[in-house]
C-alpha cells in the first residue's frame, strides 16, 4: 500500500507523513511543488528524508511555469474574480498539485493520495474533485478530517512522539494561516477571524504600504498576444518570468491589497487577506487591450459569463465539461487580444494610460467631435431611436390609461 502525499516540509505535513505510515501501515511518497511560494525547498527532501522516507519517493519539482502558462494565463484571459474581488490565487493553485499527485500516484502504483486541507474550507473539495475528475478509481486521505490531533498540544505530542522536529518559531501557535504561490499569497485565521478589525500590518508580505510607496509613479509597457501577456517593455518574458517581473513592480507601488469576506463553497463565510500584486496589474492591463480589440458583443457576453466561471474554479471543478466549455469560449474570443498596453504605477493603483493594437476596432474617424467627412450619419440614429423607444412608449401609455 502506498500514497502520495502534497509534503511541504513544514510540521503539519510531517505529522500527516508519519500519521498515513502509522495509521495506514503503508509507504509514503511525498510530492512538493515550487508554485513561486517563495520558499526554498531543498530542506523539504532532507525534512522527508529525515523522517525516513526512501529518496526514490522524494519528489520537489518546480512547476512556475506550468502553472502560470497553463492555469493562471487561461483564468486570467476571462477576467476572472470571484465575487466581485478574489482573483483566486489559492483556487487556481490547487487543481495542478492535484494533477501531479494523481499522476506519481500512478508511477509508484500508490492507490490513494493525500493532502494537508482541514474539513472545514474550499482546499479540500478543489484536491478532490480534480483528483476524481483524473482517476476515478483513487482513494483520497484527508488527515485533517480523520485524526483526534484537534489541539495544537496534541499536534506538539504526536510530533515529540515520533521524533518529528519541530522548529523553534513553530512552538508557539502561528498568529495566521498562510498560502502562498506566483500569483498570491493569501492569510486567514486567528487574528484575523474579526472581520470588524483591520488586519495588522506584519500580515502584508509582498506588497509595501501604498502610503509608503514611492512618491513617483512608474510607467511599464505590457504586451499581449492572443490575450496572454508577452513582453514587458518590450522584452519578451516567458509566463513566470512576467508574473515574478509584475510581482516585484506591483509589490514596489502597494498594489493588489485585498481584505475579503467571502463565501465558501462549505457554506461558511471567511475573512482573507489576499496580495496578488502581478495579478492586479494584468487584469487591469488585460481590460485595458481588450477594450481595444474585442468587439463589444463579444466584451459582454464573456463578462456576463465571468462569474459563473469564476465559481466553477472557486469551487473546485477546474476539470469539468462546463469549465472547458467557457475556457473554449473565452480562448475563441482572445484571437484578436494583441497589442500593448501603457499603464502607471503609483501608490497602490494601476491605471491604463494608453493602449495601441493592430487589431484595434478603435476607429477615429468615426468617433471623433470634429468633422467625420461622412463616416458616420448621424441623421440614422434618430430612426434608431425612434424603434428602440417604441416598446417605452407603448409601455408608458399603458401606465397612464390604467392609472
Ligand atoms: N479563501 C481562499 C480560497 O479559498 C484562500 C484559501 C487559503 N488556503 C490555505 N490553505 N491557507 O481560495
Ligand atoms: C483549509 O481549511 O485547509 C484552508 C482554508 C480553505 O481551504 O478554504
Amino acid at each position: 500500500k502506498k500514497v502520495v502525499l502534497a509534503y511541504s516540509g513544514g510540521l503539519d505535513t510531517s505529522i500527516i507523513l508519519k500519521w498515513l505510515e502509522i495509521e495506514y501501515g503503508c509507504e509514503v511518497v511525498t510530492f512538493t511543488a515550487d508554485l513561486g511560494q517563495g520558499e526554498e525547498l531543498e530542506p523539504a527532501r532532507k525534512k522527508a528524508e529525515l523522517l525516513g522516507v526512501k529518496p526514490e519517493n522524494i519528489h520537489i519539482e518546480d512547476l512556475r511555469e506550468e502553472f502560470v502558462r497553463d492555469f493562471v494565463f487561461p483564468m486570467f484571459r476571462a477576467n476572472a474574480q470571484y465575487e466581485g474581488l478574489y482573483l483566486l490565487g489559492t483556487s487556481i493553485a490547487r487543481p495542478l498539485i492535484s494533477k501531479r499527485l494523481v499522476e506519481l500516484a500512478a508511477e509508484h502504483d500508490a492507490d490513494a493520495v493525500a493532502h494537508g486541507a482541514t474539513g472545514k474550507g474550499n482546499d479540500q473539495v478543489r484536491f478532490e474533485l480534480a483528483a476524481y475528475a483524473l482517476n476515478p478509481e483513487i482513494k483520497v486521505i484527508a488527515p485533517w478530517r480523520e485524526w483526534d490531533l484537534s489541539s495544537r498540544t496534541r499536534l506538539l505530542e504526536f510530533a515529540e512522539a515520533h521524533q518529528i522536529p519541530i522548529a523553534k518559531d513553530k512552538r508557539g501557535e502561528a498568529p495566521f494561516s498562510v498560502d502562498a504561490n506566483l500569483l498570491h499569497t493569501s492569510s486567514e485565521g486567528k487574528v484575523l477571524e474579526d472581520p470588524a478589525q483591520p488586519a495588522p500590518d506584519y500580515v502584508y508580505q509582498r506588497t509595501v504600504n501604498p502610503e509608503d510607496a514611492p512618491d513617483t509613479p512608474e510607467f511599464i509597457e505590457i504586451t499581449y498576444e492572443k490575450g496572454d501577456p508577452v513582453a514587458l517593455d518590450g522584452n519578451p518574458l516567458t509566463p513566470a518570468e512576467m508574473l515574478t517581473a509584475l510581482n516585484e513592480l506591483g509589490g514596489k507601488h502597494g498594489i493588489g491589497r485585498l481584505d475579503l469576506v467571502e463565501g465558501r463553497f462549505v457554506g461558511m463565510k471567511s475573512r482573507g487577506i489576499y496580495e496578488t500584486p502581478g495579478g492586479t496589474i494584468m487584469l487591469e492591463a488585460h481590460r485595458g487591450i481588450e477594450s481595444i480589440t474585442l468587439d463589444r458583443g463579444a466584451a459582454h457576453l464573456k463578462d456576463e459569463l465571468m462569474p459563473k466561471y469564476a465559481e466553477l474554479i472557486y469551487n473546485g471543478f477546474w476539470f469539468s465539461p462546463e469549465r472547458e466549455m467557457l475556457q473554449a469560449l473565452i480562448d475563441k474570443s482572445q484571437e484578436h487580444v494583441t497589442g500593448t498596453v501603457r499603464l502607471k504605477l503609483y501608490k497602490g493603483m494601476v491605471q491604463t494610460v494608453g493602449r495601441w493594437s493592430d487589431h484595434s476596432l478603435y476607429s477615429e474617424e468615426h468617433v471623433t467631435f470634429e468633422d467625420d467627412a461622412g463616416a458616420y450619419d448621424q441623421k440614422d440614429a434618430a430612426g434608431f431611436i425612434k424603434i428602440n423607444a417604441l416598446r417605452l412608449k407603448l409601455l408608458a401609455a399603458r401606465d397612464r390609461r390604467v392609472k
